[in-house]
């Protein structure tokens, strides 16, 4: 039971990248569920096919899916024309596309290091960049960024997405200044560890999540609709005066100064 009104989005229409798996399609079901219309991208069309018919029975929201590799610029191009050809408009832009995997950084090939930050945040940069004139002609745009905490310390492991991170940040205020004016929002999500999701299984494989849960204040992982909650809520009214912030949802996990986690009670 959503604690948001079901048509709040009614008459919106939003792309959002990454949407056929995890966070991103649970963002992508709640915005159908509150009269919005979709379309969800990633590289698989057979994977966004599935995700586009799971979000359908759902909802019975319009949502459909386009195959889109985020680094390739006429892929980025030809997604954004057939958005707006089946949808006729654009006001909400998600970017979410993202990859990850654990590498110490002394191991880590400069090719992979370069994957992420294409993927992350030349991918952020080029479907934005390509929604702009449509943003800009709804005249109530909104580029919501899908971005971490991980950078805000040196994480282990993480030197690729914790670099990819902090470039989406800095886009996010740039977009915010220099778009504000022309009526476009720019602001970030900034979840924490997330449960069943693939970042999670990736970013935490075997006892390393429950060794982890004592470092999050609220001894808990979030979950997908706290995220996706967070997301419907930035594109209402209610909201209509954030921009340029990153929105942290991550049960206090980032503020825990430095060594208190072994006093933090049980
Ligand atoms: C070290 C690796 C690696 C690994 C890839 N590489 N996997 N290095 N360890 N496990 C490096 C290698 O140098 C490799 O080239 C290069 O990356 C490119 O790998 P490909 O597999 O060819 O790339 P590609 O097919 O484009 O796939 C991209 C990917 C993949 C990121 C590597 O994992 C992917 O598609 N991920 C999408 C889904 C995903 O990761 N979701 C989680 C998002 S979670 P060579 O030639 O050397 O092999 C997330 C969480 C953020 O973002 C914060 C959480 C707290
Ligand atoms: P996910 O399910 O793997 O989502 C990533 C999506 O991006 C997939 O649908 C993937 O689809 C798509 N994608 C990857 N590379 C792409 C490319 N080159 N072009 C287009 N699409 C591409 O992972 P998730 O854990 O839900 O993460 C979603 C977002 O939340 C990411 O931005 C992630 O950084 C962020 N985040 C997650 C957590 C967490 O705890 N999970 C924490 C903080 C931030 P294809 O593979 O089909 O292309």
């Amino acid at each position: 039971m959503s604690v948001f009104q079901a048509d709040v989005l009614a008459g919106r229409v939003a792309l959002i990248t990454g949407g056929g798996s995890g966070i991103c399609k649970g963002i992508a079901e709640a915005y159908l569920a509150h009269g919005a219309k979709v379309c969800i991208c990633g590289r698989s069309q057979e994977r966004l096919d599935s995700a586009a018919a799971d979000l359908r029975e759902k909802t019975g929201g319009e949502v459909i899916g386009i195959s889109c590799d985020v680094r390739q610029l006429d892929q980025v191009d030809n997604l954004v024309a057939a958005t707006l050809k089946h949808f006729g408009k654009l006001d909400t832009l998600i970017n979410g596309a993202a990859g990850n995997f654990l590498a110490p950084a002394a191991a880590l090939r400069p090719k992979g290091f370069r994957t992420v930050i294409e993927i992350d945040l030349l991918g952020t940069f080029q479907v934005t960049r390509a929604c702009f004139d449509a943003l800009h002609q709804s005249g109530d745009g909104l580029v919501l960024n899908i971005s971490a905490t991980l950078q805000y310390h040196g994480t282990p492991m993480q030197i690729h997405a914790s670099a990819a991170k902090a470039g989406i940040d800095a886009l996010t205020r740039n977009l915010a200044v220099e778009w504000g004016p022309l009526g476009i929002r720019a602001n970030a999500i900034a979840p924490g560890a997330i449960d069943d999701t693939e970042g999670m299984r990736k970013l935490a494989p075997g006892g390393l999540k429950q060794k982890f849960l004592k470092h999050i204040p609220l001894r808990r992982y979030g979950n997908i609709q706290e995220i996706a909650d967070m997301a419907v809520f930035v594109r209402t009214s209610a909201a209509a005066y954030i921009n340029g912030t990153i929105l942290v949802v991550d049960g206090g996990h980032c503020v825990v100064a430095p060594g208190v986690s072994d006093f933090m009670p049980d």
